[in-house]
């Protein structure tokens, strides 16, 4: 059976693109492979966090993660702190890589640029991501498309290592969902829907109630042409509303376009926002559950444990690979 990693960061609630973009893809996904899902809190700290929140987020992500239908039975859920191999291959990745690549990445142009203080994890971001990938001898990773130019560099710096040292990490493939793998924002529909939008009405919160869902898609962007057709360019509003529909429903974009043909915008809006609603009400009703159950916690001690075994023998391969630590004398 093929594996699979991915990483989702507790870095503020989570949004309706890491949903469909990400977390969908997994829930699929882990029928047929072997998956390790983590909540990637070292990667969160690269930008400020309030330390009590961070908390809160790490917890509240891996409960979402079993709300939206991760099986612990199926797949390995696990926080990245508590597998110390994460950051100790991530250091030794590091050191393959370099400084101008890391400062190629989009992510850390867009989350740098203007800042005074940036912290030199942002650039080192990477390599981390690298390590956490190649530990499980990863196949594939699903991501949204924002992820992909990370996980191409992954390949390389792989590939590198493998080349230099010991043939001993798997090369990785790019897994990215045909529908949803860049849901937009509400309010400026040519950039992604992100976290950290400072207007709160261009994203939707997996935890929104939903009357707020419903507000904040009536009041999406759009445009003055009222025909329900997909065309990203010139219509950027109205085709990310279809993507979500079309992802919420698994319909395809033709079924929806020939659906509202002669409607209008608004009937439209309003059964977009029930399919969100539709979607996010139970997987709302599980997460009440779970988020302070005691049995969230042993799934998490069991996914620490059990990401931590095959973590540390990928890492035994790497540091001997690398002549790192000793050979012990015999008498
Ligand atoms: P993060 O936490 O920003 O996002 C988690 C997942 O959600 C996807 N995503 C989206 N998909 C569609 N539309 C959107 N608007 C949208 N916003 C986010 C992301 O592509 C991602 O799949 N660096 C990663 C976390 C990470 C990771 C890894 C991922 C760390 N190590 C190893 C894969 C493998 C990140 O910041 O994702």
């Amino acid at each position: 059976m093929k594996t699979i990693f991915s990483g989702i960061q507790p870095s503020g609630s989570l949004t309706l693109g890491n949903y469909l973009g990400a977390m969908k893809q997994f829930v699929e996904l882990q029928e047929d492979y072997h998956c390790y899902f983590c909540i990637v809190d070292e990667h969160a700290i690269t930008v400020p966090q309030d330390r009590l929140k961070l908390r809160d987020n790490i917890r509240s992500l891996a409960a979402l993660y079993l709300a939206s239908g991760i099986n612990p039975e199926k797949a390995t859920l696990f926080i990245q702190s508590e597998v110390p191999a994460h950051t100790q291959l991530g250091w030794m990745i590091q050191t393959q890589s370099y400084i101008g690549e890391l400062e190629r990445m989009t992510q850390f142009k867009d989350k740098s640029t203007g800042k005074e203080a940036v912290s030199s994890a942002l650039l080192t971001y990477p390599p981390l991501m690298t390590a956490d990938i190649l530990l499980y001898n990863t196949d594939l990773v699903p991501v949204g498309n924002d992820q992909k130019q990370h996980i191409e560099l992954t390949r390389d710096l792989a590939e590198r290592f493998n080349r230099k040292f010991n043939d001993i990490f798997t090369i990785p493939e790019i897994k990215v969902s045909e529908v949803g793998a860049r849901i937009m924002s509400l309010q400026e529909p040519t950039k992604k829907m992100s976290k950290s939008d400072d207007n709160q009405k261009a994203t939707i919160f997996m935890l929104d109630e939903p009357k707020q869902i419903e507000k904040k898609i009536k009041s999406a962007v759009t445009d003055s042409e009222g025909i329900v057709r997909f065309d990203p360019e010139q219509k950027p509003g109205i085709s990310n509303l279809m993507t979500i529909m079309a992802s919420c429903t698994n319909q395809s974009l033709e079924t929806i376009e020939s659906k509202y043909k002669g409607i209008g915008y608004g009937q439209f809006k309003q059964d977009t926002a029930n399919a969100v609603i539709d979607l996010l009400t139970p997987i709302q009703t599980r997460y009440q559950d779970i988020v302070d159950s005691m049995e969230l916690d042993d799934i998490l001690d069991k996914g620490a444990e059990k990401a931590s075994f095959v973590a540390n023998k990928t890492l035994a391969k790497a540091k001997k690979a690398m002549g790192l630590g000793r050979v012990k004398k015999r008498k």
